[in-house]
């Protein structure tokens, strides 16, 4: 089967000349489609790097990253935008919640990239909030939340476009264990029920553990791929 995500000898150079950095020095990977993949390693390996080459959110400065067989170097910019709105999404912690908008309005925001009408965008961002069992939420101003409320509101957003791939840079980062841990079984029973292929960038074992395949990064370099026996 094509793997969702196909990435081949993919470089990222930050900076020039005797500034240039070498963040990947030619990475390669497939990702198949409802799998779940830790990307592990130390600060400064270049995981978050990775992540954005493969999420689209950023590009390499040579190899090539296929979707679906896709060579993604090939499509427009605006056709690009769309198709990463409509294929994947976020939990990252810089991007940040709105604080003073309500946790509806900052819910609905990838529909309102989309394009998708008022109605139809209050009724799913309704139905996430709900599924994140914070529906009673809707109308709060997004800085009155908990940190693990936060967390959860940036899942519902990644999920309101019903995505096929959801990307999480440390998404238990910030939380204490019982609340990183709420927000892990959220994002694991994702990838089980809906067959969503989830992708995360993470320093806490357990959670790497968790996932089906672990990719280790050192130096710009995938350096051991090792398969996890699956619970
Ligand atoms: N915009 C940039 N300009 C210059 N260097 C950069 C830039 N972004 C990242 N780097 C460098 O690239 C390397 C990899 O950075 P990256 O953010 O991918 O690391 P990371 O593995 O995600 O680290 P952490 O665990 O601390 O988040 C680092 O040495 C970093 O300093
Ligand atoms: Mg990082």
């Amino acid at each position: 089967m094509t793997p969702i995500i196909s990435v081949r000898d993919v470089r990222r150079s930050y900076g020039r000349g005797a500034n240039r950095f070498d963040a990947l020095k030619g990475v390669s990977l497939d990702i198949a489609e409802g799998e779940s993949v830790a990307i592990v390693g130390k600060s400064g390996s270049g995981k978050s790097t990775l992540m954005h080459v493969l999420a689209l959110l950023d590009a390499p400065t040579s190899g090539t990253v296929e979707l679906e067989g896709v060579d993604t170097g090939t499509l427009a910019g605006g056709r690009l935008n769309r198709t990463r709105n409509k294929t994947f999404g976020f939990v990252f912690q810089q991007f940040f919640l709105t604080a003073n908008a309500s946790v509806l309005e900052n819910v609905v925001l990838p529909m309102t990239i989309a394009g998708v009408s008022r109605g139809e965008r209050r009724r799913r961002g309704l139905a996430a909030l709900e599924q994140l069992e914070l529906g009673d939420k809707a109308a709060s101003k997004a800085r009155d939340l908990s940190g693990g409320q936060k967390q959860r509101t940036v899942i519902a957003r990644a999920l309101v476009n019903d995505p096929r791939v959801i990307f999480a840079d440390e998404p238990t980062g910030n939380l204490d264990t019982a609340t990183g841990a709420v927000v892990e079984d959220i994002l694991f029973s994702l990838q089980r029920e809906h067959g969503i292929t989830l992708i995360v960038v993470t320093h806490d074992e357990e959670l790497a553990a968790r996932c089906d395949r672990r990719i280790v990064v050192r130096d710009g370099l995938i350096v051991d791929e090792r398969n996890e026996v699956a619970a």
